[in-house]
């Protein structure tokens, strides 16, 4: 017997809803995971909800609830839409569970044992207005690699580095905006330094996408610096022996995996060491983005633990909506539950659009557009129509049953052909070159149908046409058995309608060769696919052109602007000035002409500001003004100098000193 292969998929952070590109992980692993169930291997599919870490504890404080809840409410969503897709894993957990509170207690103490983690006192951002010290997304400030803005654990608009608890520069506290300190404390240290060589070594054989190979490599052959493994938090897995440290989140997400198999082979009664402390095959299926944690830290931890190394890892490529980067804050998104599942469009387009748009390391991109095309071309125009063909005339012409007839040699060369096309393809995670056979071979079905003219034959020579539409039908088997992966559900009703006994995701793609028995009843012929029409485009264009122009009125779209050096900042004339006049502007709804008192002189403004201000309750007011600016012609009246004030969701609201000041004070 062959040895079981895991196949994992990484773990969905349970704070926020299913988006596309998350499917760029679990579609193709689900694809894989049918295909090698139909090669007749022995695979069990795990996954669950990634419950720990500071982004969900954020999260839940800003919604006013406990991380648990957060975390049960996102685990059953994204439980549902798995479901919704035909994304079928044997368990999907939660790395809340106890299972997984041992299992990471387990691995850290036997690594502590192993000599592999020790203790170091480091300086940390603390934030004293807060209390308390500040991990991860708690803290924002410098990147000490690139000097670019970046997030406590990770230098997300500069160079991309993972970063170190301390490493952050100029640390500012997440939660109160203030200047946070740097504090000493011990915490807990791998020494992945010293998984140099062994990574080296284990990262010429790992399988998988190269990209992720190749990018680990380069990234080892650099440097590799201790990983701190412990937090300053209480929602996470506890570091044992500590009553305040939690370990990192990226520690406990990873043996989820294997706390998952372990639940499932308990339910199940299987030893759970036959997938990780024996020669299984390990298979994880990951986005682009987290390649390091698991060609880098998670091996390392394997090896220093005692446990099964991953064989391969599978990374995706990004996704793209309308040619645009994904971006949830710019509403530039599309949410699987709410804009498809919940719009009655059926899963199985969307698993094809995202088998066959690219190769699975390339970037896919995502248009409602391309996505009719690809339905009406492919999956209405050449699958289902030959389908439908090559059924519909079986069905009128030989009393709806298989036809007695000599199968085409050539036809049967050609679906083995396929076949193994097919499976090498998936073997070597290239899912849209298998999808692209299975297309190919529907056109070959097509052009023969077409070119042998049963319609014709049928008038003077029966037993020719039935041999011409039992090869037909039997290319339709294969293309049922060979898409079956891809889309489950659609073939399942395929298979139905072509009479065939059994469950289809059942049959071994070797069935694609087995002859169609003559004189077998047939089903009814049914539509498998349906053409989506311009109006639906339309309307799923607007609901996604809708939420982009929401994101943009909301002004969401913080843009990060370049640093400033302090002399740029000098480089503005700012002070406290009071207005001595205001009135309004003929034929402006908007503006106010504002004379303001700045000390040394009186300028006059022009202040858009008319819909939210009085002009009478204005004069006497002190505030913050621009001296330095152009002046510039509004309404032909010159502007001198230019108010501050905060941009409340539209509505402009002067800033004030907080207590009167002398007029002409400097702001700084
Ligand atoms: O990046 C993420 O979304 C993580 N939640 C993935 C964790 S994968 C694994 F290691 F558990
Ligand atoms: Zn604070």
């Amino acid at each position: 017997m062959s040895s079981p292969i895991l196949v994992t998929c990484g773990l969905p952070y349970a704070n926020g809803p299913c988006h596309l590109g998350h499917l760029r992980t679990y579609v193709p692993a689900d694809i894989y995971v049918r295909s090698l169930r139909k090669m007749g291997r022995d695979v069990l599919f795990v996954c669950g909800s990634d419950a720990h870490g500071t982004p969900i504890v954020v999260n839940a404080e800003a919604q006013g609830v406990e991380p648990k809840a957060l975390v049960a409410k996102y685990h059953r969503h994204f439980d549902e839409v798995f479901k919704g897709l035909g994304v079928d894993f044997d368990i999907f957990g939660d790395t809340d569970d106890p299972a997984c509170h041992n299992r990471t207690q387990e691995m850290v103490l036997a690594l502590m044992e192993g000599g592999h983690v020790y203790p170091k006192e480091i300086e940390l951002a603390y934030c004293p207005t807060c209390q308390r010290f500040l991990p991860d997304r708690y803290v924002e400030g410098e990147c000490p690699y690139c000097g670019k803005h970046a997030r406590g654990d990770e230098c997300d608009m500069g160079c991309g580095r993972h970063l170190e608890p301390g490493e952050i520069k100029n640390a500012v506290c997440k939660v109160c905006g203030g200047k946070a300190e740097y504090r000493k404390q011990v915490h807990y240290f791998f020494r992945l330094s010293q998984f140099k060589d062994f990574l080296l070594k284990y990262l010429e054989t790992l399988g998988g996408t190269a990209s992720a190979r190749n990018y680990a490599m380069e990234w080892v052959r650099q440097e590799l610096k201790d990983w701190c493994i412990t937090r300053n938090m209480s929602w996470g897995v506890k570091f044992p022996g500590s009553s305040d440290l939690v370990v990192y989140v990226w520690v406990d997400a990873p043996i989820g995996y294997i706390a998952f198999t372990e639940e499932w082979c308990a339910k199940n009664n299987v030893d759970w060491k036959r997938y990780w402390k024996s020669d299984s095959r390990i298979v994880h299926f990951i986005g682009g983005d987290i390649v390091y944690h698991h060609c880098i830290f998670w091996p390392s931890m394997l090896k220093g633990a005692g446990y099964t190394l991953p064989s391969a890892v599978v990374a995706s490529g990004m996704l793209k909506i309308d040619d645009k980067k994904f971006s949830k804050s710019r509403g530039n998104v599309i949410w699987v539950k709410e804009d498809y599942l919940d719009k009655g469009l059926h899963p199985d387009l969307l698993r094809y659009y995202l088998a066959s748009y690219t190769a699975h390391n390339k970037e896919v991109n995502f248009s409602w557009k391309i996505f009719a095309d690809k339905v009406n071309t492919e999956l209405v125009g050449a699958f289902g129509n030959f389908l439908n063909r090559a059924l519909t005339f079986a069905v009128k012409n030989f009393e709806a049953r298989v036809p007695h007839g000599e199968m085409d040699q050539e036809v049967m060369e050609r679906i083995e052909e396929t076949t193994k096309d097919f499976v090498s393809a998936m073997e070597e995670y290239e899912f849209k070159k298998a999808t692209d056979s299975v297309m190919s071979l529907a056109d070959y079905g097509n052009t023969y149908f077409q070119s042998h003219e049963p319609w014709k034959l049928v008038k003077g020579d029966k037993a020719r046409a039935g041999a011409v539409l039992r090869s037909c039908l039997q290319i339709a088997k294969a293309l049922v058995i060979l898409m079956d992966p891809i889309m489950p559900s659609k073939m399942d009703f395929a298979w139905r309608q072509l009479g065939l006994e059994g469950d289809v995701s059942c049959k071994p793609f070797q069935d694609a060769l087995e002859p169609m028995i003559a004189g077998q009843p047939l089903g009814r012929p049914q539509i498998l696919f349906s053409r989506i029409e311009e109006a639906t485009v339309q309307g799923l264009e607007r609901i996604f052109l809708e939420r982009v122009e929401k994101a943009e009125a909301e002004g969401r779209i913080v843009e990060k602007k370049r640093q400033i050096s302090f002399e740029e900042f000098s480089s503005l004339e700012l002070c406290i000035g009071e207005i001595n006049e205001a009135g309004r502007i003929k034929g402006s709804e908007k503006l106010l002409k504002l004379n303001v008192d700045i000390g040394s002189e009186t300028r006059q403004v022009v202040a858009g500001i008319a819909q939210w201000y009085r002009p009478e309750d204005l004069v006497g007011t002190q505030v913050v003004v621009l001296t330095n600016l152009k002046p510039a012609k509004l309404f032909g009246i010159e502007s001198q100098a230019m108010l501050l004030a905060a941009d409340a969701n539209g509505k402009a609201v002067l800033l004030q000193p907080r207590e009167s000041v002398k007029t002409g004070t400097k702001v700084r």
